[in-house]
């Protein structure tokens, strides 16, 4: 079970981090608990994902891909399966900032190496800046974020 507090540790980290970034998508969101922590801290957030039954926040219940139309200034994911690589491709090719937080890998690689291996994409895809943090929390903890410059 994730720990429940991700969603609010998370947005507290992303307005910290990416102060300028005031549109946000969330990429596979969920349920929308990411959208309403970071709607409450003042950002316009757009939740991709699949799920039926979701928040009233504002929600895309679509597959989130490359050939989606950029308005946002950051994009993020929570434990996004196999969306986490798109979030960092789809940041490259729009030049805005990312962070995720990775749970699973999508090629069976273990974790501190699909870890490793995200930040290299980031930094061949042209990211100056590839950062981790850590959330205070059990489980998937790890955050990587990229700033565009
Ligand atoms: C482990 S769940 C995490 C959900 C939520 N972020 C959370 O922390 O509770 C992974 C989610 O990724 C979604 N997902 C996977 N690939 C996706 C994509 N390309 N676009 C949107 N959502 C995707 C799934 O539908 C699922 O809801």
């Amino acid at each position: 079970m994730a720990d429940k507090r991700r969603f609010d540790l998370f947005a507290d980290l992303l307005v910290t981090r990416f102060p300028q970034a005031l549109r946000v998508y969330d990429i596979a969101g969920g349920m929308g608990k990411l959208n309403e922590s970071l709607t409450q801290r003042g950002r316009t957030v757009t939740t991709f994902d699949l799920r039926h039954k979701h928040l009233p926040v504002k929600y895309a219940q679509r597959l989130f891909t490359l050939e989606e139309p950029c308005e946002a200034e950051l994009v993020v994911g929570m434990h996004p399966d196999g969306a986490t690589r798109i979030i960092i491709e789809y940041a490259a090719r729009h030049g805005l900032g990312f962070a995720v937080v990775p749970c699973c890998s999508d090629n069976g690689m273990p974790y501190k190496p699909w870890m490793r291996h995200l930040a290299d994409v980031a930094r061949d895809a042209g990211f100056t800046t590839v950062e981790e943090a850590a959330l205070p929390m059990d489980g998937r903890a790890r955050v990587l974020l990229g700033v565009w410059r």
